[in-house]
């Protein structure tokens, strides 16, 4: 099986090409230059029927991320996140393969007391959730085999993400405030690569009944605060030998972004296990395999492109 991956070092992209290599699958990424989801339409459909060479998938992964960042560019978000998203879709329905794309939590407005399912009423509290929204609408009505998959709280040992954000500042000081009334479940980005490859696999052995395309949730098995994340990564980091800050939780009001985020991303993952048999495995369980990747030693390795704002560029966040 062959897969076509958008995005060439993001998180689940690069998981992507890790798991895919494991389990013989070969997967080809595609981003800047070759494809630039904010150009114009048919330049994105020509390059990827260009890269397509007999994929069976189209997997949807490169996306405007910085949640942010968002507010001030809503026509690039909307641009990358729904334009390109279509232009996706509607490669995908030349090619007459399945796409699964990658969405997100951040469609929710965070009101409900419990998990979300998929069909409870979405409602973006930003650019980036609506622009994510609006995504998912125009692959719907695309004509295109597809599979949504809306996950939450992506981390992993590559690129930008709370954990990496958390080892970096937690050798810096001795307490961290980190916001304490949102809660979510923390999924890696290595558990969001098994599973779009077992979906893939299972779309590619020709189990293609209507039951399986859709809107999907695909997160970690449990549910956390930020604040609950970020202690629970300390804990690992300490037991790995690292010295680790004191977590102070806070409230959302004590740290103002420009994007407002959704007290409850919570994911209900049933309808994911009820068709594909599929269940991520506890948060906390993936959190040690990332930690044992990211600390080696004495100290965490860091990428030299760790930035000074992680918090803006991903959907994780924490007092600077
Ligand atoms: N991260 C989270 O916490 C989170 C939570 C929920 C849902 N999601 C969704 O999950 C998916 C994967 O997220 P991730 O964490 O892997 O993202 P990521 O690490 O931020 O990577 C995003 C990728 O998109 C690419 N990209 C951005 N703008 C582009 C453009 N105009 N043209 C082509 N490529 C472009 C980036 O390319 P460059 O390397 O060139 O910048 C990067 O490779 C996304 O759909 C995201 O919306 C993420």
């Amino acid at each position: 099986m062959r897969l076509l991956v958008t995005g060439r070092e993001g998180q689940v992209a690069t998981a992507l090409k890790e798991k895919g290599a494991a389990r013989g699958v070969s997967v080809t990424t595609l981003g800047r230059p070759d494809l630039d989801l904010s150009g114009p339409r048919e330049a994105i459909v020509e390059a990827v029927l260009k890269a397509a060479d007999g994929a069976s998938a189209i997997v949807s992964a490169a996306a405007y991320t910085a949640v942010d960042r968002a507010e001030s560019e809503p026509e690039l978000a909307r641009a990358v996140n729904a334009q390109g998203a279509g232009a996706l879709a509607e490669a995908a329905r030349r090619l007459a393969i399945p796409i699964l794309h990658l969405s997100t939590d951040y469609v929710y407005d965070g009101s409900k007391a419990g998990p979300w399912m998929e069909e409870d009423a979405t409602g973006p509290l930003g650019v980036y959730g609506r622009s994510k929204l609006e995504g998912e609408a125009v692959i719907r009505a695309s004509g295109a085999r597809h599979v949504i998959l809306r996950t939450a709280w992506v981390y992993s040992p590559f690129g930008q993400n709370f954990v990496k954000t958390m080892l970096r500042l937690g050798a810096e000081r001795d307490k961290l405030s980190v916001v304490d009334d949102q809660r979510g479940s923390p999924t890696s980005a290595l558990d969001i690569a098994d599973a779009v490859l077992a979906i893939a696999e299972r779309l590619d052995g020709g189990a293609d009944d209507a039951s399986l395309h859709g809107t999907f949730h695909l997160a970690g098995s449990g549910e956390t605060s930020w604040a609950g994340f970020a202690r629970a990564i300390f804990e690992g980091a300490g037991r790995r030998g690292l010295t680790v800050p004191e977590v102070a939780p806070i409230p959302t009001s004590a740290y103002p972004t420009p994007a407002e985020r959704p007290k409850n991303s919570v994911l209900s993952t049933d309808r994911l296990h009820a068709r594909y048999g599929l269940r991520l495995p506890d948060w906390r369980t993936s959190l040690e395999t990332v930690l044992d990747r990211l600390i080696e030693g004495p100290g965490p390795k860091t990428d030299t492109d760790t930035q000074t704002e992680p918090a803006s560029r991903n959907e994780g966040r924490t007092t600077p």
